[in-house]
């Protein structure tokens, strides 16, 4: 393989777009960066390195920054980031490209491509029907963004002075908001135990405690929403302001391809 494309994603939006990017590209290899952040990567000798990722909070997810801190490339033609987002993603290349550029790394291209927004504890996701007509958007967008790809463009979003201060100014609360997410989830009497939100967890911080529940543990909650979206039961909230809303999974990713810990029980 000659072609890499490390991704992460909560609820598939991301994965999608990474597989699809995947299936229309000769010799690239798809890797999780969730499944890499213990030991890292190396690469000798790559044509095009790819960052497919949501947005939060005006840039790229914490596990995505921690990790290309281990990531050692020595040699690369193309490097480009493309984020995923829900309609405002503002600052998110140019932090990205900050930080890539802190960690030796220049950036040739930076994408953006709208998809569900699946940030439950402030709006309400879209039910299946919004959802199928936003993805159909992204397909579009998706379709340009790779010719501009295999092109080689050194494209970068525009966007005003105005949204890239605001998102620049407004993004590094976004550790501070994370490491208390965690504390904020509850579970309701429909859980039933499944384990499939403690299967999900890309940090690893839930588990199912001896009163047959599960429990989050730790300050170091990505806020990806896995749990919360794709609970088979609807059995998680954050307190009070998600009772009633929509649970929101891409529809052409699986569970089973969101797992990250596969052998637990
Ligand atoms: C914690 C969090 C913060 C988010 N912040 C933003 C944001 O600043 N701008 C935006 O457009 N979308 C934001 N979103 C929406 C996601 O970027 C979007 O739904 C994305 O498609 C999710 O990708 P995934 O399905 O691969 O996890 C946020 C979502 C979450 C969970
Ligand atoms: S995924 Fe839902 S039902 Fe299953 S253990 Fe977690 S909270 Fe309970
Ligand atoms: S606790 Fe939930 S939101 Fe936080 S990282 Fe784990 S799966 Fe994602």
């Amino acid at each position: 393989m000659n072609n890499y494309i490390f991704y992460f994603s909560g609820t598939g939006n991301s994965l999608s777009i990474a597989k699809q990017i995947c299936a229309r590209t000769q010799n690239t290899e798809l890797i999780s960066i969730t499944n890499q952040i213990e030991s890292g990567y190396e690469i000798e000798d790559a044509d095009t390195i790819g960052f497919v990722l949501p947005v939060y909070l005006f840039g790229a997810p914490l596990i995505a920054e921690e990790f290309i801190k281990k990531l050692k490339i020595k040699r690369h033609k193309y490097l480009y980031v493309l984020f995923v987002h829900g309609g405002a993603p503002y600052s998110a290349v140019n932090n990205f490209k900050s930080k890539l550029n802190d960690a030796g790394l220049k950036v040739d291209a930076g994408f953006e491509i709208v998809s569900p927004d699946n940030y439950i504890a402030g709006n309400n996701p879209p039910n299946i029907e919004e959802a199928r007509d936003i993805l159909s958007k992204s397909k579009e967008e998706l379709n340009k963004v790779i010719e501009e790809m295999k092109n080689r463009e050194n494209s970068f979003p525009k966007i005003s002075l105005r949204k890239n201060l605001f998102g620049t100014l407004m993004r590094p609360s976004f550790k501070g908001i994370a490491s208390k997410a965690a504390q904020k989830f509850i579970t309701t009497n429909d859980c039933n135990a499944c384990g499939t939100c403690v299967k999900l967890c890309p940090r690893g911080i839930i588990s199912i405690n001896e009163n047959n529940r599960p429990e989050w543990i730790g300050s170091n909650c990505e806020m990806c929403f896995s749990c919360i979206n794709l609970c088979p039961k609807k059995a998680i909230e954050i307190g009070k302001k998600t009772e009633g809303r929509n649970r929101y999974k891409n529809p052409e990713v699986t569970i089973t391809e969101l797992t990250v810990r596969k052998n637990e029980p």
